[in-house]
């Protein structure tokens, strides 16, 4: 029998992707999702249980029926800005109902776990590239919520046989090289998919969020990784974890910042085309720089970004922005 692996928030960007690269290493993704932000169409590998994750019957049916022993846990909100206006629906959806879900996979023997975590972690990098030792102090809800979640790993590792991956991700980007699964947030925030919506004239000029920034062009530094390098990541996590590894936390980049100048640039010379922008304010919560040291995926995963060169990540973008499935 094919081996089943349990997807909360399969549904969406980065499950999604994950689930075909699944599909493709001989697994059956199981999603579980209640789609309020993710979409039916993108579940396209495995079946599709529609469910929230605290819907505790509906896990353990679906534990069973797939007799499933690992679990990928994307399920959770993700908007910076968002979770600063609402501190209380971050924690109660990414914290709270994430214990739930915990609760309801370890009751039924699934132990093991990889969960979706963030740069967001680090707040403002002490050190670049940040490694996964730096000190963790966000700046913001999402973030907070999303170390909450990691603590409690830690303990109910120490007191249950539970044995966890966490992925930091720094900036998700690009799309499917098939055009069958990306990005669709609303409203979307991130800035590749609005770098390429403004480049082809489907939204006004992008604002570039501060120019006075301590860096070499005044923006910020981001490190974007792309969706199907971060697929990877997760199926080789969860392989490690089904070979018995032990809990381990790592940063998924590229190990490269990015100004969003730079990436304004690439973009121009990618799709061949200006890009309209103007300048406007900081905004709020954003650190300067978050580059990741991904030296500790690198030798223990054996995992490096391979399609996160600048000119994949927006040409995948664009193609997915102009013949968008959802
Ligand atoms: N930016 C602009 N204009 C825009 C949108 C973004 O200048 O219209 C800038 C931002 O200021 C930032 C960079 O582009 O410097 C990237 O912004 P995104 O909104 O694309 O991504 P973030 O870095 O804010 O956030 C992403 C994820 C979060 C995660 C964070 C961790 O969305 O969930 O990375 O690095 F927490």
């Amino acid at each position: 029998m094919t081996r089943a692996i349990l997807v909360s928030g399969g549904a969406g960007f980065i499950g999604a992707q994950t689930c075909k690269t699944l599909a493709q290493a001989g697994f059956l993704p199981v999603t579980l999702d209640n789609l309020s932000t993710g979409y039916e169409a993108a579940v396209k590998w495995g079946p599709l249980v529609k469910a929230d994750i605290r819907d505790r019957a509906a896990v353990t049916q679906a534990v069973r029926d797939h007799d499933i022993k690992a679990c990928i846990h994307f399920a959770a909100y993700s908007l910076v800005g968002e979770s600063t206006k609402n501190p209380l629906k971050y924690y109660d959806n990414n914290v709270a109902a994430g214990l739930e879900f915990a609760a309801a996979l370890l009751s039924e023997g699934v132990e093991a776990l990889v969960f979706s975590s963030t740069a967001a972690a680090y707040g403002v990098p002490q050190t670049s590239p940040i490694p996964e030792s730096h000190p963790l102090a966000p700046i913001n809800p999402y973030g907070g919520s999303k170390i909450a979640f990691e603590q409690a790993l830690h303990w109910l590792g120490q007191a249950s046989p539970l044995r966890y991956t966490i992925l930091r991700y720094f900036n998700a980007a690009g799309a499917d090289f098939d055009g069958d699964i990306g990005e669709s947030h609303v409203p979307e925030t991130h800035l590749i998919p609005l770098i390429c919506q403004a480049a082809y004239g489907t939204r006004d000029a992008l604002t570039v969020f501060g120019s006075d920034y301590p860096t070499k062009d005044g923006t910020c530094i981001r490190d974007y990784v792309h969706v199907v390098d971060l697929a990877h990541a997760h199926v080789a996590a969860v392989k490690r974890l089904l070979n018995g590894g032990e809990s381990r936390i790592y940063n998924v980049g590229a190990g490269e910042g990015v100004t969003v100048l730079e990436m304004l640039a690439a973009a121009e010379r990618a799709l061949g085309r200006p890009v309209p922008h103007v300048f406007g304010e900081r905004r709020d919560g954003d650190p300067v720089s978050l580059v990741a040291d991904v030296s500790l995926i690198k030798a223990e995963l054996d995992w490096a970004a391979k399609h996160s060169d600048l000119e994949t990540l927006i040409r995948s973008a664009a193609a997915w922005q102009k013949n968008k499935l959802y």
